[in-house]
């Protein structure tokens, strides 16, 4: 059982195998916050946990109870304008234009399970892993409004989902102004907020930083969840490192604007809200109707960051990415993309096909400029059919071709996205989204559909429908390359504009579920320019996205190390491109760029048909190493073992381990070579310490508990090449650890 009710004090207590989260009715039907953090035993109630002195200049709950004081107790769901100064979970426009409410606690069930969402990528429990689910129904008796909050307890992962359901039974329409998933009251301010920021083309940068008095946030009003702040935040002790300390994620299934906000109030209460970014953000709830938030996830630890990212990453294989690719190797890819650009014709994309097969490679991937007359980026997204001049035999037959050399294959879409030159725009200029007599932005020299109209919706789904029937696709890659500007849709309402970025975002994640319900053998990899909209509501329906634009091996390092806080390794699209890399110019060695994308969803992005006989037998090997790891390098238990965010960035490693602790492969990355160095040893982690393991073949076995604690050598110990790796900048050394048989 993981959810206890004392129904006389009214305490929810829920325990995961190592966590307690724990909340109390109080005085007026308030819900209280008690304790989030390591697993303590069960008790009726917690009064200690609740103490709180009679504070000054801080407004009292009625003159019959003034000991209450909203704005000093730790809440679940808190309300603005009653007393409570801080920012809410919640805020509401009633018919006569006030914003107060009085939701009271009303009652509680718990069920068994998990049940998905409709309309919004969800989490779930489909395969009876003892998720429990406990919903507390409030009620406002005055405007009739129901407020359930639920939680599910998620045991094994440790990891709670909570989400928020508003539901008017009253006989007018409020407006929800704002309507977090969760809301945490922290009792101290003795945290590091660790965000991952940054820009197109080094996305997901760690930024570690204390908390301090006041507002601090990471927010999205991109209408994607942004290449410059990603939902996933981590709350960490000081002293937490990736291997000791506290840590709390937590993480937002949607892919539209989001809030992560910390505030520290006067006694230094940190309250964290997660969920929808009340700015650029409105919702009419009629008479009958209700509104669901999308789902923040939480998830706590004693162990240090590495632990955290091990239980996120087992929780979103078991309860968030569709079951099918839950362990299911990805395809080693080829896209054409950095080979050709626009500037192709069948012939040269099978000529890369073609080594792509005798590579060994397993899926080629036709990248944007297949379509309509698209020869540049200014031209037709929207329609959906194949270029004569590109591809005259049509793009079935091209297809058939790729299949018939045993190569599975993809191909991009944009499907959000409008060109003005192009034959859907001549057809639906009313789609593109605008303001009526405003200018309309673009952005990549192109405008965004109106996804709110589901005819909008339905037209992409045909048009694509036909295409994947066409040539039995086997792979998407769904693309996103703007931002969205004069947000407005010409077939709302003007007291409903302010639904439209989430309308938006709804009509996409409406499109993902058509089309993989209708084509569940399709891989789909999302991608935003890159690693703009790499979050948990795309993972629902595509297993993967493209990491980054950036395919440079050092700015890679950054980006994957960062990401793989919040993100398993399967997520990560990593591709090897060529040199001098088209983002920075810079030149790193092919092993190199190997070395950092084979701990990801692997592939190449260069052409392959024009490498030198020496490049192509390289990465053929490659390819055969990594279809030999491939499940360790994607599926393994990952340890950060040096981080490029600390000290002088020069180092880098990591290692990814099996289930058994047989086999692990760590691989250390350094930037810059310095002359005569120090010597120094790479500590493994998550080995088995007393089993025997031999490192790169070599005849001496260690202890897992040597290689763990005493390290490994770093210089030619283990590799007669390793002279020559170590002496140049941007190398790699992989260190394959098998244990003695
Ligand atoms: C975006 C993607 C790239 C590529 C281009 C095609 O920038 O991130 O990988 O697909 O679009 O236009």
């Amino acid at each position: 059982m993981a959810i206890h009710v004392d129904e006389a004090n009214q305490t929810f207590h829920l325990q995961t195998d190592h966590t307690s989260y724990i909340f109390q009715v109080l005085a007026h039907g308030i819900l209280g916050q008690v304790y989030y953090g390591k697993k303590i035993h069960v008790k009726p109630q917690y009064n200690e946990l609740l103490k709180r002195e009679l504070k000054t200049a801080t407004p009292a709950y009625s003159l019959d109870d003034p000991d209450f004081q909203l704005g000093a107790i730790k809440q679940e769901y808190s309300d603005f304008g009653t007393g409570d100064f801080r920012r809410p979970a919640y805020q509401l426009t009633q018919p006569n234009g006030s914003r107060i409410t009085d939701f009271k606690y009303d009652h509680y069930e718990v069920v068994q399970g998990k049940q998905r969402l409709t309309g919004l990528p969800s989490t779930f429990d489909d395969t009876e892993d003892d998720a429990e689910t406990l919903i507390v129904h409030l009620t406002d008796k005055l405007i009739q409004l129901d407020l359930d909050l639920s939680y599910t307890v998620f045991p094994h992962q440790d990891v709670i989902v909570r989400s928020a359901n508003f539901k008017n039974h009253g006989v007018e329409a409020v407006t929800l102004n704002a309507a977090e998933s969760a809301q945490l009251d922290l009792p101290d301010s003795q945290y590091d907020l660790i965000q991952f920021s940054g820009t197109w083309a080094r996305e997901r940068h760690l930024i570690r930083t204390p908390l301090r008095s006041g507002i601090q946030a990471i927010d999205s009003v991109r209408t994607t969840s942004s290449h410059q702040q990603n939902p996933f935040m981590m709350l960490a002790r000081p002293n937490t490192t990736d291997d000791n300390g506290e840590a709390i994620g937590f993480n937002l299934v949607y892919s539209g604007n989001f809030l992560d906000q910390i505030e520290v109030d006067q006694w230094d209460v940190s309250r964290v809200l997660v969920g929808i970014n009340p700015a650029e953000f409105g919702w009419k709830l009629e008479p009958g109707k209700e509104f669901q938030t999308p789902e923040a996830i939480l998830s706590y630890t004693a162990d240090g960051m590495n632990q955290l990212s091990q239980q996120l990453a087992s929780f979103y294989s078991e309860h968030l990415v569709n079951a099918k690719y839950r362990r299911m190797e990805r395809p080693i890819l080829v896209n054409n993309w950095e080979a050709t650009y626009f500037d192709f014709n069948d012939e040269k994309l099978l000529n890369i096909a073609k080594q792509a097969k005798r590579l060994g490679i397993e899926m080629f991937v036709l990248d944007d400029g297949w379509f309509g007359h698209r020869n540049d980026d200014h031209t037709s997204l929207g329609d959906w059919f194949v270029d004569p001049k590109k591809l005259p035999n049509g793009i079935g037959a091209f297809a058939g071709e790729v299949h018939d050399l045993g190569l599975k294959f993809g191909l991009w879409f944009e499907p959000e996205m409008i060109s003005i030159d192009s034959e859907l725009y001549k057809k639906h200029p009313e789609w593109l989204i605008h303001v009526p007599k405003r200018r309309e932005t673009p952005g990549r020299n192109q405008y965004v559909l109106d996804f709110s109209r589901p005819e909008v919706v339905d037209y992409i789904y045909q048009m694509m429908a036909k295409v994947i029937q066409d040539t039995k696709l086997d792979y998407i890659k769904w693309d996103m390359n703007r931002y969205i500007t004069e947000m407005y849709s010409v077939a709302l309402p003007a007291d409903r504009q302010l639904e439209m970025p989430h309308r938006y975002i709804l009509g996409v994640y409406d499109l993902y579920a058509r089309l993989t319900k209708a084509f569940p053998d399709v891989l789909f990899e999302s991608c935003a320019s890159g690693g703009g909209r790499f979050d948990l509501g795309m993972m629902y329906y595509a297993p993967q996205a493209w990491a980054s634009d950036d395919t440079d091996a050092v700015e890679r390092m950054k980006v994957q190390f960062g990401t793989s806080y919040g993100y398993p390794q399967s997520m990560m699209g990593a591709h090897v491109s060529a040199v001098p890399n088209e983002q920075n110019g810079r030149i790193t060695p092919l092993e190199t760029r190997a070395n950092v994308a084979f701990y990801g969803a692997f592939g190449y992005e260069l052409d392959i048909s024009k490498m030198s006989e020496e490049e192509a037998n390289t990465v053929k090997k490659q390819v055969v190493f990594y279809k030999q790891h491939r499940a360790l390098y994607q599926f393994g238990k990952l340890y950060r073992l040096d981080s490029p965010f600390e000290g002088d960035g020069n180092v880098m490693s990591w290692v990814v381990v099996d289930d058994q602790q047989d086999h692990a492969i760590a691989t250390r990355y350094q930037i810059l070579n310095h002359p005569n160095a120090p010597y120094s040893r790479l500590y493994l982690k998550g080995l088995d310490p007393d089993k025997q393991y031999r490192v790169n073949d070599s005849e001496e076995a260690y202890y897992g508990d040597e290689l763990m604690n005493a390290g490994i050598h770093i210089g030619s110990a283990f590799d007669d090449t390793a002279e020559v790796k170590q002496s140049a900048d941007f190398s790699s050394r992989r260190f394959m650890i098998d244990v003695v048989k």
